[in-house]
């Protein structure tokens, strides 16, 4: 897996992320979890895990994020950010990657905790061979 260095806007990537935690809705789990998207054009977006007592509505906040992004006109996601309070950098689960897949096989995956510890790779080393429809 390709490891990428971290540039200035995923700096700001991150700290948007690590702010918008603190509105995590995570009651059953107390795992909160922040992330934040780039979109070339229209620039940050975030989203928080939302739970729900019936657990298997909950919604990751990596999945939050992009899908606030794509419905308010994201066309050229480049980034996501993920952070929580885990002993290591917090990797996304099977279904967020599928998700942010579907947006491009090289958006910029920075994981990473409260801690500092963090790794930024492509979403195609995630995930490969991820799922897409042929048009
Ligand atoms: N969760 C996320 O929001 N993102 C991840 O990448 C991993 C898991 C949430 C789902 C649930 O609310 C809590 O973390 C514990 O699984």
């Amino acid at each position: 897996m390709i490891d990428l260095k971290l540039d200035s806007i995923d700096n700001e990537l991150i700290e948007k992320a690590r702010e918008v935690r603190r509105m995590s809705y995570s009651p059953y789990s107390g795992f909160a979890v922040g992330a934040a998207v780039y979109d070339e054009k229209l620039g940050f977006f975030t989203g928080t895990n939302v739970e729900n007592s019936s657990y298997g509505m909950t919604v990751c906040a990596e999945r939050i994020a992009v899908f606030k992004a794509i419905s308010e006109g994201a066309k050229d996601i480049r980034k996501i950010a993920i952070i929580a309070d885990d002993v290591s950098f917090v990797s996304p689960c099977g279904a967020c990657r599928q998700v942010i897949f579907e947006f491009g096989d090289e958006i910029e995956v920075i994981m990473t905790n409260l801690k500092g510890d963090i790794k930024k790779t492509y979403i195609k080393d995630l995930l490969p061979f991820g799922f897409r429809l042929k048009k």
